[in-house]
């Protein structure tokens, strides 16, 4: 009989990457933090594994590692799929749809049937559990094909709300202001810019603090077909804006530089602290990932912040520091230098999990090669030069695991190492390894399926020595209680 203890594609479920219990998960939705909860919603397919019947599911938590999944919040509605949005806690009822005393919470998503997408409204009062869906009139309507993900927040120096919403065929942001969250004004067009080799989705404004304390200001949006390694990829400006227009001061950079973060979704729960997630997949691929029940997971939530570099601020990602309470056994490395091709066993035996800091000193070294495998499988190699040039993410999976056509690739990232020296921090779970490099300023996400359960990292010097000047390896324990049946630890 197989039961979910030994279907192998339960096997690939992580351990603290949030996974709806069954079916499909697509791009984060409506992150927020309200009441001591975190609420994560997210594009789900309720009926099965593929894009489908597109729905709002939700899961929440108090940590932001362990989610309990609530659900459908919102359900397609008669021939109308829901598809992404964002949602904010009214805290001043602007809306009129609170009760005294009971801000709403107010989600703005895109009503999408075949020919039209217009932008919608739905409420909740009382902590997300059941909503309202204002679903009859559309609060956004221009009568268009493409236009969609509205992203929404308070803007205090106008104190009014505004809204980023994607024209994808015109790669334009359009961004719109509201006194109450139902009559939106337009204000400005941003784009296009940067990379418009596909359309534009998901945008995402915020402010972040620069290294001196100035107040900056972020524009992201995705583009589906068109980052340089293929498929789905996003890419960011920073600049100003005034409440009305972004004025870009940067070029456009790609954030991520792997194959598999896509729609990050951004929030902000405590002064100071601005965090997103994305979704850990690439369009390219992502309905054929050999994961059933289940298709679909979000990132690590990783804090943002703003780093000087030579051209201009850049926009630095690391996990938030949550993440460090599920560190489990740590295991040191005695080694002070890695000795030019002699490689380096990081982790004692194979591990589901597992959470690996680096610090190198290049002495001589003109490389640094990190093996991550399974079995006789190397899954991914990183390998990064140390006289500063570029990191290179290869991926291969073994033909057992049924990983689907094109998954497998070499993924490459510029990388500063200024004197010759390196940072890294690499979270892997059981189906994805995530890379920050340089304290967070060069990341790389990529699904990995690992041949057998458990991953082994060794790593080696090449064309030289170099010197460790910080280690650690910890095991990274479930972030959920045990799913019953699955047959984990
Ligand atoms: C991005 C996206 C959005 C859309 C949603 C539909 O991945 O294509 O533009 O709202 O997915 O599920």
């Amino acid at each position: 009989m197989t039961t979910a203890q030994t279907r192998p594609a339960e096997r690939h479920r992580p351990l603290f990457h949030f996974t709806p219990a069954r079916h499909w998960l697509n791009d984060p939705n409506g992150l927020l933090h309200f009441g001591g909860e975190y609420h994560l919603f997210f594009q789900h397919n309720p009926f099965g594994s593929t894009h489908g019947h597109m729905s709002w599911g939700h899961a929440v938590s108090r940590d932001l590692m362990a989610w309990e999944d609530l659900g459908v919040a919102l359900p397609e509605r008669e021939g109308r799929a829901i598809f992404s949005g964002s949602a904010v806690v009214d805290w001043h009822n602007t809306s009129g749809l609170g009760l005294p005393d009971v801000p709403p919470l107010v989600a703005l998503y895109t009503g999408h049937r075949e020919g039209h997408q217009a932008q919608y409204l739905a409420y909740s009062r009382d902590r997300g559990r059941t909503w309202h869906d204002l679903g009859e009139v559309p609060v956004l309507d221009r009568g268009k094909c493409d236009f969609r993900d509205p992203k929404v927040f308070w803007h205090s120096g106008t104190e009014r709300w505004v809204m980023a919403v994607a024209h994808p065929t015109e790669r334009q942001v359009e961004i719109f202001s509201s006194p109450s969250l139902r009559d939106w004004t337009s204000e400005s067009l941003f784009g296009p810019a940067g990379d418009t080799s596909g359309p534009w989705e998901v945008p995402e404004l915020f402010p972040l603090m620069d290294e001196d304390g100035l107040e900056r200001w972020v524009l992201k949006v995705d583009v589906y077909p068109g980052r340089p390694a293929g498929g789905s990829g996003c890419q960011y400006f920073v600049g100003t804006f005034d409440g009305r227009t972004f004025s870009p001061t940067t070029p456009a950079r790609w954030l991520d530089h792997g194959p598999d973060f896509y729609a990050a979704l951004s929030f902000s729960d405590l002064p100071g602290r601005r965090v997103w997630l994305g979704w850990m997949n690439n369009w390219r691929y992502a309905s054929r990932l050999p994961t059933e029940p289940w298709r679909g997971t979000v990132s690590v939530p990783r804090e943002l912040s703003l780093a000087e570099s030579a051209e201009g601020p850049v926009l630095r990602q690391q996990p938030v520091a949550e993440l460090d309470r599920l560190q489990g056994a740590e295991f040191g490395v005695r080694e002070h230098t890695l000795r030019d091709g002699v490689p380096l066993i990081l982790t004692p035996h194979a591990l589901p999990a597992l959470d690996l800091s680096l610090d190198l000193a290049g002495r001589g070294a003109r490389r640094l090669v990190l093996h991550i495998g399974s079995g006789d499988q190397e899954e991914v190699v990183i390998s990064c030069d140390l006289g500063g040039r570029r990191l290179v993410l290869r991926r291969t999976t073994a033909p057992s695991v049924g990983a689907p056509e094109g998954f497998d690739g070499e993924y490459e990232a510029p990388l500063t190492a200024a004197d010759h020296l390196l940072s890294l921090r690499i979270l892997v779970d059981r189906s994805s390894v995530e890379v920050f490099a340089q304290d967070g300023r060069v990341v790389m996400t990529a699904l990995a399926f690992p041949e057998e359960a458990g991953w082994t990292v060794r790593a080696a010097a090449q064309g030289g020595d170099a010197e460790v000047l910080r280690s650690s390896v910890y095991a990274l324990r479930r972030a959920a209680p045990p799913r019953p049946g699955s047959g984990d630890p």
